[in-house]
Order: C-alpha cells, then sequence, then structure tokens
C-alpha cells in the first residue's frame, strides 16, 4: 500500500474507525494529524502509534467550533509540512435512536445536525484550499442511515443524508481539480458510538433480544481502517465515488 510519506488530517481520531484508521494509516508510513475533543483519547491513539510510527500529533477541537477548527487545521497543516494529501473525516454522533419524531428534544437534533453536518463543512472548507494544492483525497463518512435506508434515529440519518449529498455536491463541484472526492458508508462497527446506539435503542424498546443479536453482527474498526487505508493511497487511483463496507 502506497502510504509512505502521507500527510494525512484525520477528525475523529480518539476512538472508533478513525482511531483504528490512523493506526493502519501509521502502519503504511503515512504522516498523521488528529483533531477530535477527546483528550484522553487522543493521547491513547498517539501513545499506540508512536511505538512504530513518530510521526503523529493531535490538537483537542470541538469540530462545532468554527474558530478551533480554522485555527487547529491550520496549526496541523503546519506540522504536516504545509502540505496536505488526504482528509479522512471520521467525527460524527448518534444520538435520538428509536425515538418517535414528535417526542425527539430539539437540542438533540440541533447538537447532530451541528456535529455532522456543520462539523464535516468546516472540516472540508479549512482544508480543500491545502487539498486543491495537489493530487489529493478527500474522505466523508455518511452511513446506509439515510443514504441506503432508514437507520435508527431521525438526526442521524438526517445528518448522514447530509454528509452524502455533501460528498456528491464536491465530488460535481471539484471534478476539474485533482483531488479524489469520496465518502465511505460503513455497516454496523463496534465502536463507542454503534454501542451507545445500540444501548440508547434498548433504553427505548426494552428489547434484549434485537439487542443481543445486533450486538453479535457488528464488525470491527479494524476491519473498516484497511478500506480506509486503501482509498487515501494511490493505489486506489481508480476508486470513485461512495464506498460501502460491511
Ligand atoms: N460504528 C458504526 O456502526 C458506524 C456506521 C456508519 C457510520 N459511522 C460513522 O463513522 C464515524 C466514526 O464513528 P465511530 O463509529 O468510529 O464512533 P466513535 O464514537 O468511536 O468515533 C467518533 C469520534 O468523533 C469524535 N467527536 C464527537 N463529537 C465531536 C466534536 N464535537 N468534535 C470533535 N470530535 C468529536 C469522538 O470523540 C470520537 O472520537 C462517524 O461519522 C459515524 O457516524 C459509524
Amino acid at each position: 500500500m502506497r502510504l509512505q510519506n502521507k500527510k494525512i488530517l484525520i477528525t475523529g481520531g480518539a476512538t472508533g474507525i478513525g482511531k483504528a484508521s490512523a493506526i493502519e494509516m501509521a502502519k503504511h508510513g503515512a504522516q498523521i494529524a488528529l483533531l477530535d475533543i477527546n483528550e484522553k483519547g487522543l493521547m491513547e491513539t498517539k501513545k499506540q502509534i508512536s511505538i512504530f510510527n513518530e510521526n503523529i500529533d493531535y490538537w483537542v477541537t470541538d469540530i462545532r467550533s468554527e474558530r478551533e477548527m480554522k485555527k487547529n487545521i491550520s496549526k496541523a497543516i503546519k506540522w504536516l509540512g504545509n502540505e496536505l494529501n488526504v482528509l479522512a473525516h471520521f467525527a460524527g454522533i448518534l444520538e435520538g435512536s428509536l425515538v418517535d419524531l414528535e417526542n425527539l428534544n430539539s437540542e438533540i437534533w440541533k447538537k447532530v445536525l451541528e456535529i455532522n453536518v456543520t462539523g464535516t463543512f468546516y472540516a472540508v472548507k479549512y482544508s480543500l484550499p491545502w487539498l486543491k494544492k495537489s493530487k489529493s483525497v478527500l474522505l466523508l463518512t455518511s452511513s446506509g442511515a439515510g443514504v441506503t435506508g432508514a437507520g435508527s434515529a431521525a438526526p442521524y440519518s438526517s445528518s448522514k443524508g447530509g454528509t452524502h449529498g455533501l460528498t456528491l455536491w464536491l465530488e460535481n463541484n471539484l471534478k476539474d481539480t485533482e483531488i479524489r472526492v469520496h465518502d465511505i458508508l460503513p455497516g454496523g462497527i463496534e465502536t463507542p458510538l454503534k454501542l451507545g446506539q445500540l444501548n440508547e435503542a434498548l433504553d427505548n424498546s426494552k428489547d434484549t433480544k434485537t439487542f443481543e443479536e445486533n450486538k453479535k453482527s457488528l464488525g470491527t474498526p479494524e476491519g473498516v481502517a484497511k478500506i480506509v487505508a486503501f482509498i487515501a493511497s494511490d493505489d486506489a487511483d481508480y476508486l470513485r465515488g461512495s464506498i460501502r463496507t460491511r
């Protein structure tokens, strides 16, 4: 896999798919800059990667804050040597599982849309000028929820339909650049986000049988990370558009 010396910015690298992807891409020789709100998780990711690749650092950032995103993306790219080959944007949340829309707390709606959609906009907005400077990859994270089917939470499905729509718009808008635009649509993967969703659904439905079945069927973040590393690499030059995983 050709990732040697690739300069990669990852959001959501403290846990789950983002963390596993950071580890996988660092294994292939990439230089990794992480942004996440979870400082403890970021420290742990850095510790695990530093054992075999010293080219790793992080900036604690709330992706809801345009000011923090602008400042920290700029710092991260400076640290990467004023170059950005890949943006891999994973940061996101899922709340409101198995809640009827008429009972949904409006603050949850706003929070999910703010993190999942507006946060994605900031990540792209402040990375794009750098991605445009060379052949590069822009990878967003959508989900089957809101793209291929319903999902369990109205705000989450709406937000992931939003990130998918943004991906389609970017693909078209950037077609004359050397930026390869993708979104990844993972299936059920065992991460804090997914386990939180299953637990919230269990609380709201009291359906332990479905909870156990769903939990058993989950894939691993490492499985998705292998696909992410491929997408980020030059080996994926001929790849286009949305990628669905287990
Ligand atoms: N796990 C699944 O089954 C699944 C399925 C489809 C899509 N996804 C998507 O994959 C992506 C990664 O999720 P995951 O499953 O690895 O869960 P996760 O909870 O392990 O990872 C999400 C990351 O986003 C970070 N984050 C949350 N709010 C933030 C904020 N305000 N500012 C900065 N960082 C913030 C978290 O700290 C965490 O590190 C998400 O976009 C999620 O929607 C996951």
